[in-house]
């Protein structure tokens, strides 16, 4: 068979891993033919494309980003390029697209399938967002290079007696704040599934300088936005892709409880850096799982689904099912984490 795989949407540890399983279990189990379109979608669109090899794909399991490149395209773009991929699908003989990517890449793969092509998708994201799955490839990374940023916080804070508003990436869900905040005992934990109360975070922050403590740090996800009226927040601006660009919710904060403490406060960003740099052993595993699945359902002709871990199990969804809704940190997790605004 001759099979396409693309990266596509923000990148996010795992995704070599992923390609590299592809390729392993295409070329070497079935003596498939595996192309990698570059840059995803517009790779496809374009027809810019290369053979990988298993030496292409050598030595990248442990590589951050991605070998094929990744950019993002307006939806427009490939609503209208649908024809022209259908043709360039069967001019190439492929028999299967393996699109890896997030929200946006699996809303696309499945208006593709929709339109006749055969795609299987793979999900990604540091976010976890995407129903159906447990979890995703790249979170757990995220999770523990934010868990190692929140460690070194503590120590430069306690020395200032500071409070450290610390902004991690999470622009609809609060995945990787809850969990990287519980992992490294923050003190307070704000997450865009709860709108906050200012009052109340600033209640919980300043009883633990008055019992004493000398720092505190607060953790927010950078879609986190106030309870309607409660203070005045400017909306981020919407970017050409359609997503909102956040104007820095830890630096607000940040301003906001020094101000009313009294206290030293300082805003850390984490930012991309919770993206970059090699994957951890679980997501390698789960990228490499998923790469290995990908192709045996492109082979059983599973097209319209996407891989997805349940429980240990890795099974096929339908695409369909897949982007009907983000998957949201649910109520009970908070209570077990420490302070959850
Ligand atoms: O979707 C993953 C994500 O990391 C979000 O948490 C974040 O808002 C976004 O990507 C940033 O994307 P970009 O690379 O376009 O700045």
């Amino acid at each position: 068979m001759r099979i396409g795989v693309l990266t596509s949407g923000g990148d996010c540890p795992g995704l070599n891993a992923v390609i590299r399983s592809v390729v392993h279990r295409g070329v070497v189990d079935h003596g498939d033919e595996i192309i990698g379109f570059v840059d995803g979608w517009r790779g496809l669109l374009e027809e810019d494309y290369r053979e990988l090899t298993l030496d292409s794909v050598s030595g990248i399991l442990a590589q951050g980003g991605t070998i094929l490149g990744s950019t993002r395209v307006q939806p427009s773009k490939l609503r209208e390029g649908v024809p022209a991929a259908k043709a360039m699908c069967e001019r190439l003989g492929l028999d299967g697209i393996i699109p890896i990517g997030g929200e946006g890449t699996l809303k696309a793969a499945r208006m593709l399938s929709d339109a006749g092509l055969p795609i299987v998708g793979v999900p990604k994201t540091i976010d976890n967002d995407i129903a159906c799955t447990d979890v995703t490839f790249g979170f757990d990374t995220a999770v523990s290079v934010a868990t190692e940023a929140l460690d070194r916080l503590k120590t430069t804070a306690e020395s200032h007696q500071r409070v450290m508003v610390v902004e991690l990436m999470g622009r609809h869900t609060g995945w990787i704040a809850l969990n990287a905040g519980m992992a490294a005992g923050a003190h307070a934990i704000v997450v865009p599934e709860r709108p906050f109360d200012i009052d109340k975070l600033t209640a919980v922050v300043g009883e633990r300088f008055q019992r004493g403590k000398k720092f505190a740090i607060v953790v927010v996800a950078e879609g986190a936005k106030p309870e309607p009226g409660t203070m005045e927040w400017e909306q981020g601006s919407i970017d050409i892709y359609g997503h909102e660009r956040f104007a820095g919710v830890a630096t607000r904060l940040s301003g906001e409880l020094e101000r009313r403490l009294g206290k030293e406060a300082r805003p850390v960003i984490l930012g991309h850096v919770q993206r970059g740099g090699t994957p951890t052993a679980y997501d390698r595993i789960l990228a490499t799982r998923f790469g290995w699945h990908a192709v045996e359902a492109v082979h059983k002709g599973a097209f319209g689904h996407l891989t997805a871990l349940q429980g240990t199990n890795i099974n096929l969804v339908p695409l369909a099912d897949a982007v009907a809704d983000l998957k949201t940190v649910p109520a009970e997790r908070y209570a077990e984490a420490e302070t959850v605004i």
